[in-house]
């Protein structure tokens, strides 16, 4: 098992927590922070329990990658560690299934935070869009289509693309309360077929067309996570509660907090997804909406950031970017109005840096520093370069 990890670790010494890393370039010693900076490039093993001999002898550091993650998602930290926990689930415990669905809004992080969890643990994944499949065509290629995609993604590592991770993308335009589309419960309930772990057979590429290269492809460990924005999910759960027939006292008011915080399967069946469909969710996660502070500390802090990429690349020409702290604020607040929470964040700042751009690229190497005035949100023209 080991040498499928691009690094194999074990403890040199406990005091110093030096470790003895083993890569392509060699052997060499490094620390165990060291080694958690580096994540993204291989797993991290947490030296202290690498005697306890777990499934693959190895355990992940859940904290670090947690630690990692959200150093990119900002504003949903229970919900990260709440898709975490439910990955490492399934790493662990391979006789239970992760099917996690995610709600949220538009931007709120939902595909952001599943692709910097797969890209820390060297997890291949697909993204697919739910609606591009329809009830005919899943039975026939698409389902495979689905599979080669993330076999391509794992570069066809097989055994590798068996313990990936499926996302399907708006999962909530498949139902609808209102509208009830009739074919897209059908899609829901072909999906059962992977959701349940089957054996499929599929075509890899060959160098000639009448090479016939069929695998046997097992779901049975594959992550499969739902997206959805399931817009009107929320009046449902008002609804339940307003009407439950325990009714709520002063006495049980956190409890009726406790309850409110979180969706259950039966909103979801109210909502218009096929019972068998929800049985089969294991967790749900509920996004949080990005407040206007969010929105300014991922401008400031998150590894994200659009803001902080162009300040990175006009250091690189060797142009040092000043402003007032409080333009994070003010970008912030121009791009919350639109309620596509940190997806307006990069028109915004690519509007602020629109002209300057242009200055510097018909001007190479002639600027030094870059002033932003804090109206430059409105105005792109309100800069000085020197
Ligand atoms: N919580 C967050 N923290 C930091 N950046 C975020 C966050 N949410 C979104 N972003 C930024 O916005 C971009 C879009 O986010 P993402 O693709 O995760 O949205 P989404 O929730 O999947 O929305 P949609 O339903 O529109 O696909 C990300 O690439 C990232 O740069
Ligand atoms: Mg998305």
């Amino acid at each position: 098992m080991a040498r499928k990890c691009r690094r194999i670790c074990k403890v040199e010494d406990s005091k110093s927590k030096k470790i003895v890393v083993q890569s392509k370039d060699g052997i060499k010693t490094k620390t165990k922070e060291k080694i958690r900076d580096d994540l993204g490039s291989g797993r991290i093993i947490n030296t202290e329990n690498t005697n306890k001999g777990n499934a693959n002898n190895e355990i992940l550091d859940i904290k670090a990658l947690e630690r990692s993650v959200l150093k990119s998602i900002i504003g949903q930290d229970l919900q990260v560690r709440q898709i975490i926990t439910a990955i490492y689930r399934a790493i662990y415990f391979k006789s239970m299934k992760c099917n996690v669905l995610v709600i949220g809004n538009s931007g709120t992080g939902k595909t952001e935070t599943i692709k910097q969890i797969a890209r820390v643990l060297n997890i291949p994944y697909t993204i697919e869009d739910a609606t591009k499949y329809t009830q005919e065509g899943y039975y026939g290629a698409d389902v495979d289509e689905m599979i080669y995609n993330l076999l391509e993604n794992a570069k066809f590592d097989v055994k590798k693309a068996e313990k990936g991770i499926i996302i399907i993308d708006e999962i909530d335009k498949k139902v609808g309360h209102e509208e009830h589309d009739v074919s897209g419960i059908e899609v829901l309930k072909s999906l059962l077929k992977i959701i349940e772990g089957t054996t499929m057979k599929i075509q890899l590429p060959t160098k000639t067309w009448d090479d016939d290269k069929m695998i046997d492809f097992d779901t049975k460990n594959i992550i499969i996570i739902f997206l959805g924005a399931f817009s009107g999910l929320e009046k449902i759960r008002d609804k339940r509660l307003n009407t439950n027939p325990l009714g709520f006292t002063a006495d049980n008011a956190e409890s009726k907090e406790k309850l409110k915080s979180r969706f259950l399967k039966q909103d979801l069946v109210k909502y218009g997804m096929p019972e068998e469909f929800v049985g089969r969710i294991d967790t749900i996660v509920e996004m949080n909406k990005l407040t206007k502070e969010d929105l300014s500390l991922i401008l400031r802090k998150s590894r994200l950031s659009i803001f902080r990429r162009y300040q990175r690349e006009l250091r690189k020409m060797g142009i040092v970017l000043s402003y007032d702290g409080k333009l994070f604020e003010r970008i912030a607040e121009e791009s919350i109005s639109l309620d596509t929470g940190a997806r307006e964040l990069s028109n915004t700042v690519n509007y602020i840096f629109e002209k300057i751009m242009y200055d510097i690229f018909a001007n190479p190497q002639k600027y030094k520093q870059c002033i932003l005035d804090l109206d430059i949100v409105h105005d792109n023209t309100k800069y000085k370069l020197s």
